[in-house]
């Protein structure tokens, strides 16, 4: 007989191999990490404390009820620990048991964590790589699935929560992903879809495969689904704490400081030239973004999609901002549906959790066309106004240049005498800034300066919108 202590050490032991070894090593042949190396590469060394190590699925259908298909912890790893010394709650789904797939006691373990970090004020990074609902458990998981969304939606403005696909997500399974901020995906090893290629075929008869339906790439510069893809899981998972440095822990923090080493007041030279005179002529608006920023370090959110708007976090004297920049390269940075989607969520991101936006505007206006129209432009493009409108965070607005000219005298006889008396009247920031639309006209070099100096005064802005019980975005 095994004394007590002897049993908590087997199985913890047992729970350190999920599902065995032969699965770990087909994990890592298929070029995948297992759920507790993924866990140990996100969080500082030796900070993870797990919770319900001994929690086991409660199936006693198809067999299922035998030790040989037991697993202690079942098919996720769930806990918290410290990104560079801060908090952050945690889940791993562990494909070498049953999939990875969500079974009650699954959905329990997640829901667990997901309550402590809404009660501490933390946000909750999911790892996700699973071949769905437990079969054999049937409606006990799928109502798992709808404890996990219903927490979702609670946490959602209360603290961050990020979405890393790392396998399948298939299914039911999606919408957890999709209710939280961010989704990312790792390259050729993740997908995302409602329905898999089979039953594509059998409904709409389209050929298509896993990737082409919902790898990363499809989701990253076609759908908008996820908002950034990497290399790999190793690639991911750094690039991920990164990505939480930038973050504040909840709606009640403010966004972290770190130190500075870049000089607030550094001039940027570059600026006075980068923007050509002429209206027509395009250039980068990153070029003028990165060389704002502290360290010209942008982390960029979705920029493979609806390009002709960037966005993405950088920090100005060490604090966190918001970026968002019209792109003049693509479209000529004219604002359409997926931009505005694009801008919108991400300004609303920015002012539910106290971060700063800064705004680069150079916009000939809104993209013509039945395309436009018929997708509903006017009623997207409204959450975009919808979005800065209600955001009471600082707010900054650098206008780089601005468009259009040429369109309302198209066709005059005198267009070129026409446009230049335009260009003179309009085309400059004079007329703005004489009726106090603006509130300076600056030297390009001078914009970081700038816009440190007034983050600094805004840091004790505090304005409150008028009670209500929600807000009715144009959906
Ligand atoms: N429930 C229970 N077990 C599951 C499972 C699920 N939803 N999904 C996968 N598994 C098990 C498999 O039976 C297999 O078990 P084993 O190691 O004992 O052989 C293991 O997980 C790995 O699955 P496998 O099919 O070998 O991996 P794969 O990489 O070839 O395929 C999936 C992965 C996810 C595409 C495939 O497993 C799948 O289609 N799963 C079912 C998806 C589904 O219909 N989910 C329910 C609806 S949401």
């Amino acid at each position: 007989h095994l004394s007590v202590q002897e049993r908590i050490e087997n199985k913890r032991k047992a729970a350190l191999v999920g599902g065995g070894q032969k699965r770990i090593e087909a994990q890592h042949k298929r070029g995948k990490l297992t759920a507790r190396e993924r866990v140990e590469l996100l969080l500082d060394s030796g900070t993870f404390v797990e919770y319900d190590t001994f929690v086991e699925h409660r199936c006693s259908d198809f067999g299922m009820e035998t030790d040989q298909n037991k697993f202690p912890g079942d098919s996720v790893v769930t806990g918290q620990g410290r990104i560079n010394g801060r908090l952050v709650y945690v889940f791993s789904q562990d494909f070498t048991v049953f999939g990875g797939s969500l079974s009650g006691a699954h959905a329990q373990k997640i829901c667990k964590i997901m309550d402590q970090a809404l009660l501490v004020g933390a946000p909750v990074i999911g790892l996700n790589d699973s071949g769905g609902a437990r079969i054999q458990e049937g409606v006990e998981s799928l109502a798992g699935y709808a404890d996990i969304f219903l927490r979702n939606v609670m946490a959602s403005g209360v603290v961050p929560q990020i979405s890393l696909i790392m396998g399948p997500c298939a299914g039911g399974a999606v919408y957890s992903p999709a209710l939280t901020d961010f989704t990312f995906m790792v390259k050729d090893t993740s997908y995302l879809f409602i329905t898999g290629p089979d039953v594509v075929k059998s409904v709409t008869n389209e050929d298509v495969t896993q990737e082409e339906l919902g790898g990363a790439k499809t989701h990253t510069a076609v759908s908008g689904v996820a908002h950034r893809a990497f290399e790999n899981d190793i690639d991911a998972l750094l690039n991920l704490r990164e990505f939480f440095n930038f973050l504040p822990l909840s709606n009640k923090d403010s966004a972290p400081v770190i130190e500075c080493q870049d000089p607030s007041e550094r001039l940027v030279p570059g600026l006075d030239t980068i923007v050509p005179f002429e209206n027509t002529k395009a250039y980068d608006m990153l070029d003028i973004v990165r060389g704002i920023v502290d360290e010209r370090e942008f982390f960029e959110i979705m920029p493979n999609y609806a390009k002709n708007i960037v966005i993405g976090f950088a920090r100005m004297n060490g604090r966190t901002v918001g970026i968002v920049g019209n792109q003049p390269k693509v479209a000529s940075g004219c604002l359409d549906i997926n931009s505005s989607v694009k801008g919108a969520r991400f300004v609303r991101f920015c002012d539910a959790f106290n971060i700063p936006i800064i705004t680069f505007v150079d916009v000939p206006g809104f993209l013509p066309g039945t395309a436009q129209e018929y997708g509903g432009i006017i009623r997207h493009g409204a959450k975009l106004l919808f979005a800065f409108a209600e955001a009471t965070v600082p707010k900054i607005t650098v206008i780089t240049r601005k468009g259009a000219v040429q369109i309302i005298f198209r066709g005059k006889e005198n267009q070129a005498e026409a446009e230049a008396e335009y260009v003179e009247k309009f085309a400059n920031p004079f007329p703005a800034a004489v009726r106090g639309f603006v509130d300076d006209i600056i030297q390009p070099s001078t914009t970081r300066r700038r816009i440190c100096r007034d983050l600094e005064v805004l840091a004790s802005k505090q304005q409150n919108n008028p009670w209500k019980k929600h807000a009715n975005i144009p959906l």
